[in-house]
């Protein structure tokens, strides 16, 4: 690991390595200095200054890339070069009552209270794919969605949030602390040539505003990111508040944990559908292959397709259509945030099938177990499944003692067994949600239900996207079914469903949608969406007249374009480029104004006053004080 005296001989700048040092200044905090401190460093020529940012700017945006799940090839040095708008997850993460810890603390140990505090920050925020921005004192900036955008970033900040009052109070210190959180969603500009990773915007602002506002231990979120997480956590509406500097009031909603809602496609698309539009033959596909299987000629259907294009939505229909008949319907859900947790789509579906609440002692989940499982067990499966749901089996069905290799094999051929147990008494409608999720252990255990099934009256759907290459393609049960974009006049007729309750929309408006969305039905919605939100007034119903901000890219679109774009690398996102690759829908947004442009080649972007922001001062100011005492 490079240290502080070869990074500055590496830039030619090995002359101010004496202040660094005296200074305390390491890799660690680099990515938190600003020019001021730079002078008072002594770094007194502006050359020096400048590329010294440059170079702590690259540095940083490397560790957040590196954090990031889907490393592109890209250079961060160029990446942040670039003044950009982009939507971003902002969080601010504060410690509670530091200003009484530091007056009750000596410096000493008041920096090493923040110190582990920020280590421990910074750690579980990587963990999430989030970029630490910048240390204020105690509180902690950090982004979601830059450098590295992810189609989930409001979801990776709330689930984030929710780690870090939970982990923050069990860091082994003299003091007890305590975290508040406070996120919040919106276009921002970043990047910029240096300005240590600065944004302009208000979202940093009502982050820093809604953490104030909330209670220790707790994490506020903003309505803006409240509408991408949708109802996958649940949440205590704590009303409208008035903050200070941010005006009208905002609403606001504290997250209380993730919600048991498995499917994300429900807690994200919510349950009002509209009609299927096409996917006919999809759809007659699927119910040959449930005739099939219901005669005891097991099968899968292996279901591909892009975000967005409607996987999980034909796999709905499909249960709807057979709903009237006897089956059972068996759901399994991967997560993006459980890939490493062995067997967490299995779990997740006994526990919801077994009927668990949070308030169930091991006993009474025990007896829901027992009552799920019943005759088709073997001895030894409930304490199987147990171990597997984290509960202990009792006495009554008490632990075995088995090899790690042999415990797996053995809870795997239980969850087998309890698929024929069910498959006897009637067929069974499977459904596996976005294998590209899947953790290795349920992979070998959908290997065995996979090879199992032909002899079972069992439909197994499984969904994917294109990058996942599901192993068993080529079986004589096994049916492929790739799901491509919608055609013009079925974009147009999902565009004219959605916006029904305002009226036709004029043809003009239709086009343009359907052609910006290129017949992905997610782009379709999001977009009809905000053309109907923004055009109240129908007759003022325009493409061109609403700005671009909050048309272009509609929030819940922006961030997994982002995130595709993020991987294409820097080159992508010119312009020109952007449009060829994933047509014009980005373009608007992503194009600096030229107003930001006039701003970007002089200063690049104008810096936020952001300090003055946030209510820190005092604190950050102390802790400075500190560091130069020291
Ligand atoms: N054929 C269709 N007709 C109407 N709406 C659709 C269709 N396909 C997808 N949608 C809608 O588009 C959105 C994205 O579809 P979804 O099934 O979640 O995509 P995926 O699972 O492939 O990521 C959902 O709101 C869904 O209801
Ligand atoms: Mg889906």
């Amino acid at each position: 690991m490079m240290d502080i005296g070869g990074w500055l001989r590496g830039l030619g700048l090995d002359r101010y390595e004496q202040a660094f040092r005296e200074n305390e200044i390491n890799l660690r905090v680099l990515p938190a200095l600003t020019a001021d401190d730079l002078k008072e460093l002594g770094v007194a020529a502006i050359g020096h200054r400048r590329l010294l940012l440059k170079a702590i700017a690259d540095l940083a945006a490397g560790v957040g890339r590196a954090a990031a799940e889907d490393v592109p090839a890209a250079s961060p040095a160029n990446a942040t070069a670039e003044a950009e708008r982009r939507q971003l997850t902002v969080m601010f993460c504060d410690l509670v009552g530091s200003t009484p810890l530091s007056a009750r603390l000596d410096p000493e140990d008041l920096r090493g209270i923040i110190g582990a505090y920020h280590r421990c920050v910074t750690e579980i925020v990587e963990g999430f794919g989030g970029f630490v921005a910048r240390y204020m004192g105690d509180g902690v900036l950090v982004y979601f969605g830059y450098p590295q955008a992810h189609e989930d970033d409001a979801e990776r900040a709330t689930r984030c949030g929710l780690a870090l009052v939970e982990r923050v109070p069990q860091l082994d210190q003299a003091e007890e602390l305590h975290a508040r959180v406070g996120i919040a969603t919106g276009l921002v500009v970043v990047g910029g040539e240096v300005v240590e990773h600065d944004i302009a915007g208000d979202t940093p602002n009502l982050a820093a505003r809604l953490q104030t506002f909330s209670e220790p231990d707790s994490v506020v979120i903003a309505a803006s990111t409240r509408r991408l997480t949708g109802e996958l956590f649940e949440y205590r509406d704590v009303g409208k508040i008035k903050l200070k500097g941010i005006p009208g009031r905002v609403p606001e909603w504290q997250v209380l944990r993730p919600s048991g809602v498995a499917s994300r496609f429900e807690a994200l698309r919510g349950s009002a559908l509209t009609r299927l539009v096409g996917r006919d033959e999809e759809i007659d596909l699927l119910l040959r292959r449930w005739a099939r299987a219901k005669a005891g000629d097991g099968q899968v259907a292996l279901v591909s397709g892009e975000p967005g294009i409607g996987k999980s939505r034909l796999t709905a229909a499909l249960s709807q259509r057979i709903e009237s008949k006897p089956h059972t319907r068996l759901r399994y859900f991967c997560s993006p945030h459980h890939q490493d947790s062995a067997l967490y789509p299995f779990i997740g579906q006994l526990e919801r099938a077994a009927g668990f609440t949070r308030e169930d002692t091991a006993t009474m989940k025990l007896d829901k177990l027992e009552a799920l499982l019943g005759d088709g067990a073997e001895p030894g499966d409930i304490s199987l499944i147990a171990e597997m749901l984290s509960f202990s089996g009792g006495e009554r069905f008490p632990p075995l003692d088995l090899s790690p290799q042999r415990k797996k094999e053995r809870t795997l051929a239980a969850l087998l067994r309890q698929l024929q147990a069910l498959a006897r008494r009637q067929p069974v409608l499977m459904i596996f949600e976005d294998l590209h999720w899947i953790d290795p252990t349920s992979r070998e255990a959908l290997d065995l239900t996979v090879e199992k099934i032909t002899e079972l009256p069992v439909l197994l759907v499984a969904t994917h996207r294109p990058e996942f290459q599901p192993p068993w393609v080529g079986g004589s049960q096994v049916t492929v079914i790739a799901l491509n974009r919608l055609g013009r006049n079925e974009g147009a007729t999902l565009v004219h469903q959605l916006a029904s309750n305002v009226g036709a929309l004029p043809p003009d408006i239709v086009d343009e949608i359907v052609e910006r969305t290129d017949g992905v039905p997610l782009f379709v919605e999001e977009l009809t969406k905000a053309v109907v939100e923004t055009g109240a007034d129908r007759s003022s119903v325009s493409i061109s007249a609403v700005p671009p901000s909050s048309l272009a890219v509609p929030a819940t679109l922006h961030a997994s374009l982002l995130g595709r774009l993020d991987r294409l690398g820097p080159a992508a996102k010119n312009v020109a480029q952007v449009g060829a690759a994933i047509g014009r829908v980005l373009g608007a947004a992503c194009a600096p104004k030229p107003a930001e442009q006039a701003e970007s080649t002089g200063t690049r972007v104008k810096p936020m006053p952001q300090r003055a922001l946030y209510d820190k001062v005092a604190t950050l100011t102390k802790f400075v004080q500190y560091r130069k005492n020291l």
